[in-house]
C-alpha cells in the first residue's frame, strides 16, 4: 500500500502557514491523520491520494498564499465523493477536528488560523451543498 510520508513536525519550534513548503507540510501531515482515521480512511484510496497531494498542496497555496496553481473545482470533486460514499455529519466533524488538531500541533500565526478559519467555512458550505442526512438529487 502506498504511503504518506509525513515529516514529523510536532518536535519543531512552529512557523506560520506562510511559504509553500510548510503547506506542504500541513498537506502531508494531515492526510497521513486522515488515513489512520477509522471513519475517514474509506474515502480515500491511498495511492490515488498520494498522486492528488501535489493538487490538494496547490490549493490551500491558492486559499492560503494567492497561488493560481489550483484551477479546478473542489466542490464538483466532492459532489463526486459524495455521490460514491456518502459523507455524513460525523465524518464532517472528524474532518475538520483532524484538520485543527494538525494546524494546531505544528503551526501558529496568522496564516494558520485563517487555515482553520476557512476550513470551518468550507466544511458549512459543503454540508450546505451535500446535505449529510438526505438522500442527494442533484
Ligand atoms: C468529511 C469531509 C471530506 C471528505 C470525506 C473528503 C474526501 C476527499 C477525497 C476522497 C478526495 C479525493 C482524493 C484523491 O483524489 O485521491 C478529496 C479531494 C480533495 N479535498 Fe476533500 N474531503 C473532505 C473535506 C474537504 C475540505 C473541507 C476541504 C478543503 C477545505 C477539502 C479539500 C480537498 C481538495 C482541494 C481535494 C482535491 C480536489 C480536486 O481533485 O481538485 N476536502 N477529498
Amino acid at each position: 500500500m502506498a504511503r504518506i510520508a509525513a515529516p514529523d513536525l510536532r518536535g519543531a519550534r512552529k512557523g506560520d502557514l506562510d511559504t509553500p513548503d510548510a503547506i506542504a507540510a500541513l498537506v502531508q501531515q494531515f492526510y497521513a491523520k486522515v488515513l489512520r482515521h477509522p471513519g475517514l480512511r474509506p474515502f480515500f484510496n491511498p495511492a490515488h491520494l498520494s498522486r492528488q497531494m501535489p493538487v490538494i498542496e496547490a490549493y490551500w497555496e491558492r486559499m492560503l498564499l494567492g497561488g493560481a496553481r489550483y484551477r479546478r473545482n473542489m466542490v464538483n470533486a466532492h459532489r463526486e465523493i459524495h455521490r460514491r460514499r456518502r459523507i455524513s455529519s460525523a465524518d464532517f466533524d472528524s474532518w475538520l477536528v483532524s484538520f485543527v488538531d494538525t494546524v494546531d500541533q505544528c503551526f501558529a500565526g496568522p496564516r494558520a488560523e485563517r487555515a482553520k478559519f476557512l476550513a470551518r467555512a468550507i466544511i458549512g458550505n459543503l454540508r450546505r451543498i451535500l446535505p449529510p442526512d438526505s438522500p442527494q438529487t442533484a
